[in-house]
């Protein structure tokens, strides 16, 4: 009998609901091949019920996800709302409720996908990168003293602990492993632990000596390298090319992955997972619920789709994950831009025929 996963939706706001529904489609298409089923059940967390009832994310709800094998959603963000509710009511909420401690994030540029790199295409930028997702500054441990006054002082501390580094190095050496396992090009290349141990000289230190022991002790076949952050981001402009797998902390990997997407072109593309890897995982577009397109049917669903590929690859459906992949670059070759409005198509017609191909 064909497995069925159990898919929590969650539209959000903005464009979230009409890029959601496409990623939703090629989910459909692919299931509808016949190897495995699908139950969704949707969730209308996001910024119109806080604004209605005042709740984000209420301790029930994070009880409830965890009966899903993973979480799809579109985006969350709303004008009205103050900046950091949504964000940490919500995001934050169920990647440290659901200890999803991996943000992976593919900087893969597609065929006639435009970068705004001279010279670069898609031969160049294929890279992943691999963002610890509950540590660091996101713990928010710190406060603030004499708000308001000349004397203000606030705190935001950068804090790690071993086993949350190990199982982020973990996590990162297992899939370069696999890079290195489907191809030569990938194998060519190092992982590269991302920090600033030049100035961070306690953080950086306990991931520099724990990426190196775990390197030289358990994968001494896998060539390793080293970046400061602020280098890394002119190598990922420079020589793209240099990477395969990259594994950083959390507030260095959220910088550097908004860079990673425009090099990919753009976040109509980006697609993002926040992975436990024994858990419950959330899937999502990067490019959040960009109002201004929002029920226009002009935004790239593409980026949803990609999410939805990630989805299936992480549910162990790396078949019909290819599938999509095949799909979505059949149907790239096809598209006049990647951004909004200029596709040559709207947003349901791209997942049409992104279906269609599946
Ligand atoms: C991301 C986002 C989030 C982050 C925000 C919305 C909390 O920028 O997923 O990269 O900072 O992690
Ligand atoms: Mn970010």
């Amino acid at each position: 009998m064909a497995k069925t996963y159990k898919i929590a939706t969650i539209p959000g706001d903005g464009t979230g609901p009409e890029v959601l529904r496409e990623g939703l489609k090629i989910l459909a298409a692919s299931a509808a091949k016949g190897s495995f089923k699908l139950d969704f059940s949707e969730f209308d967390f996001g910024a119109e019920r806080y604004l209605k009832t005042g709740e984000t994310l209420p301790d029930s709800a994070i009880e409830e996800f965890r009966k899903f094998d993973a979480i799809f959603l579109g985006a969350i963000g709303h004008p009205d709302v103050k900046p950091g509710i949504l964000e940490t009511g919500i995001l934050l909420k169920l990647r440290f409720a659901l200890d999803q401690y991996i943000n992976l994030r593919p900087v893969k540029l597609y065929p006639n996908v435009e970068t705004p790199l001279k010279d670069k295409g898609s031969e160049h930028i294929d890279f992943v990168v691999v963002r610890e997702n509950t540590g660091g500054i996101y713990t928010s441990q710190g406060g603030a003293t004499r708000v308001g006054t000349s004397e203000e002082i606030a705190t935001q501390l950068m804090v790690y602990d071993r086993r949350t580094v190990d199982r982020c190095l973990k996590y990162a050496f297992e899939l370069k492993k696999k890079r290195n396992g489907q191809n030569k090009k990938y194998a060519d290349k190092p992982i590269t632990l991302i920090h600033k141990r030049n100035v961070l000289t306690h953080c950086g230190d306990l991931w520099y000596r724990a990426f190196e022991e775990m390197g030289a002790k358990q994968y001494p076949e896998l060539k390793r390298d080293y970046n400061h952050v602020d280098a890394a981001n002119m190598w990922f402009v420079k020589n793209p090319e240099w990477f395969d797998v990259a594994v950083t902390e959390n507030l260095f990997g959220d910088i550097i992955t908004d860079l990673g997407a425009m090099i990919q072109g753009g976040l109509g593309v980006a697609a993002g997972g926040n992975i436990n890897p024994d858990g419950v995982s959330m899937f999502e577009p990067m490019g959040g619920s960009a109002p201004k397109y929002a029920g226009k049917n002009v935004i790239n669903p593409m980026a949803a789709i990609g999410a939805a590929m990630m989805m299936l690859d992480f549910l162990g459906e790396t078949k019909a994950s290819q599938a999509v992949e095949a799909a979505m670059i059949t149907v790239m070759k096809k598209m006049k831009s990647q951004a909004a409005g200029q596709m040559g198509y709207s947003t349901s017609e791209v997942g049409d025929q992104v279906a269609e191909f599946v």
